[in-house]
C-alpha cells in the first residue's frame, strides 16, 4: 500500500486558498502527459506538481479548471471511461470518478474540453495558467479567450489578463500546510530509512549501483512512491561530480561514498546528503574536511531562522568553509579574498539552499525586488554545504585528493526556531563509524 497522508478535505482546503487568490478570476491546470521512454514504451506517469498539489489526481491528460467568478468552482476534464484502453494501460477514473472521488463539482472527458472552455473562461477577470508550459494547454485558452472576444457584441466576456499560475501556486506552496508537512516528514522518514540501510550495507568491494537498489528498495518497500530525484552513489572522486548519477563504480576501501538521494511520498520529497567511510573509519585528513563541512552544515541550520535569508545562510557556510580551507593550506589566498573573488568555487561550486516540497526545488520566489526573501514560519529549505577536491587537484595534499563531502539537512522554519526534519540520519562522524558495515548487504 502507498503511503498516502493527505485526505480529500486538504486539497479542497487549497484550492480554497487558491481561489481566494484568483481575485475573481479562473485558474487552468494540466496535470500532463505520459512520456515516451523508448519506442513505444513510456515512464511511469507522474502528474505536475502544481495540479496535483490542488487535486490529488494522478492521471495523464487532466485539466483543472477553478474559477472564482461562478458555480460551478471546481471542474475537472479527465480521459473518458474505456474498457478496451484501460486492458492496455491502467484504469481510468472518467467524469463520474472525477465528481465522486476527486469532489470535483462538474467534470466532463478531455475531448470536450475546447467546446466548454470558452463558457467557463465567459466574465472570469484573469487567467491564472502556467503560460508556455504546455503548447496544447496554451492553445485551448487561447482560443478560448479570442473566442470570447469576437462574441463579446453578443455579451461574452474574454478575460483581460493572463498571469502566471506558477507565482499564484508557489506563493501557498512555500508555505507548508499541516498536510504537506505531514507528506514531507513521511518522504523525510522514508528517505533516512533508506540513508540508515546505506550506511549499514557500507564496506569495500560493494558497488555504487547496489546502494542505489538498496536504497530505493527502501524507499518503495516503505510504500514511497519511488525516489524524488536521481540517487547519487558517489565513492572517492565520484563525489565530486555533482550531479552523478550513473552509479556504476566499485566502492573502495579508504575513500568515502557520497549519497545524495530522497523519497517521494505524495508528491512531496526527501533530499538528504551523507557521507561515509567506506572501509567504517574516516582517516585524519579525511575527518579534517568533515569536519569542516559539517561546522559549515550547522552554522547553515543555525541561521534558518524567521527573518534571515538564504543568502546570510549561503554567506555564513562560506565563511566556516573558507576558513576551514584557509586552516588546511587550501585558500592561500587568504578568506577575504577567497570570498570577494569566490575563490571558494574551485571547491565549493554550488548554493546552500534551495526550498524543498512537491518539487525537490521546490515552486516560490528566492527574491522578492531583487532582494533575498526573509524566512517566514512553515517554509521548508535544505542546508546542504559541500567541499569537493577532485583527485587532480595539484595543491591538495594526497590524502584528501579525490574526497567529496556534502552534509544535506531538510529544515523547516518555525518561530522557535529550527526543526532539522532530518535529525533521525546520523551526520556525526563517530555515530556514522559505528553505523557502517553493521548488517549484510541483503
Ligand atoms: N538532490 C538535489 C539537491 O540536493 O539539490
Ligand atoms: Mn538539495
Ligand atoms: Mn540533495
Amino acid at each position: 500500500m502507498l503511503r498516502s497522508t493527505t485526505p480529500a478535505s486538504a486539497y479542497a482546503a487549497r484550492r480554497a486558498r487558491i481561489a481566494a487568490l484568483l481575485d475573481g478570476g479562473a485558474l487552468v491546470l494540466y496535470g500532463g502527459e505520459l512520456r515516451t521512454r523508448s519506442n513505444d514504451t513510456e515512464f511511469r506517469f507522474r502528474p505536475d506538481s502544481d495540479f496535483h498539489y490542488l487535486t490529488g489526481l494522478r492521471e495523464p491528460g487532466a485539466v483543472l479548471v477553478l474559477r472564482a467568478h461562478a458555480e460551478p468552482r471546481f471542474v475537472l476534464f479527465v480521459r473518458p471511461r474505456d474498457a478496451e484502453a484501460e486492458v492496455w494501460s491502467g484504469r481510468r477514473v472518467g467524469p463520474e470518478g472525477a465528481r465522486d472521488r476527486f469532489g470535483a463539482d462538474a467534470a466532463y472527458p478531455l475531448g470536450e474540453l475546447a467546446e466548454r472552455l470558452p463558457k467557463l473562461l465567459d466574465g472570469a477577470r484573469s487567467v491564472h495558467m502556467p503560460l508556455g508550459r504546455w503548447r496544447t494547454l496554451d492553445q485551448a485558452v487561447l482560443r478560448a479567450i479570442d473566442g470570447l472576444r469576437r462574441r463579446n457584441r453578443w455579451g461574452e466576456t474574454p478575460p483581460e489578463l493572463v498571469r502566471d499560475a506558477r507565482v499564484t501556486l508557489g506563493e501557498d506552496r512555500m508555505v507548508k500546510d499541516e498536510h504537506a508537512l505531514a507528506s514531507l516528514r513521511a518522504a523525510i522518514e522514508i528517505s533516512g530509512h533508506g540513508h540508515r540501510a546505506a550506511m549499514a550495507a557500507l564496506r569495500p568491494g560493494v558497488g555504487e549501483h547496489q546502494i542505489e537498489a538498496l536504497l530505493e528498495y527502501e524507499f518503495r518497500r516503505r510504500g514511497a512512491d519511488g525516489p524524488a530525484y536521481g540517487t547519487i552513489v558517489g565513492g572517492g572522486d565520484n563525489a565530486c561530480i555533482l550531479h552523478y548519477v550513473d552509479n556504476d563504480d566499485v566502492l573502495r576501501d579508504g575513500e568515502l561514498m557520497l549519497v545524495d538521494a530522497g523519497a517521494e511520498v505524495d508528491l512531496f520529497a526527501g533530499d538528504i546528503t551523507r557521507t561515509s567511510p567506506i572501509g567504517g573509519r574516516f582517516s585524519a585528513a579525511q575527518r579534517d574536511l568533515y569536519d569542516i563541512v559539517l561546522a559549515a552544515n550547522r552554522t547553515g541550520i543555525a541561521r534558518a531562522e524567521v527573518g534571515s535569508d538564504i543568502d546570510t545562510i549561503h554567506r555564513a557556510c562560506l565563511r566556516v568553509l573558507c576558513e576551514g580551507l584557509a586552516g588546511l593550506g587550501l585558500l592561500p589566498e587568504g578568506v577575504d579574498a577567497a570570498l570577494e573573488q569566490e575563490l571558494y568555487k574551485r571547491y565549493y561550486p554550488h548554493r546552500t539552499s534551495h526550498w524543498l516540497g512537491a518539487d525537490v526545488h521546490d515552486a516560490g520566489h528566492y527574491t522578492l525586488q531583487r532582494t533575498p526573501r526573509p524566512l517566514q514560519p512553515g517554509f521548508v529549505l535544505t542546508i546542504e554545504p559541500g567541499l569537493y577536491i577532485p583527485a587532480t587537484d595539484d595543491r591538495a595534499p594526497a590524502g584528501l585528493r579525490g574526497v567529496g563531502i556534502r552534509i544535506e539537512d531538510d529544515v523547516l522554519v518555525r518561530d522557535g526556531g529550527p526543526e532539522v526534519l532530518t535529525a533521525s540520519v546520523p551526520k556525526d562522524p563517530a555515530a556514522i563509524e559505528a553505523l557502517v558495515g553493521q548488517s549484510p548487504l541483503p
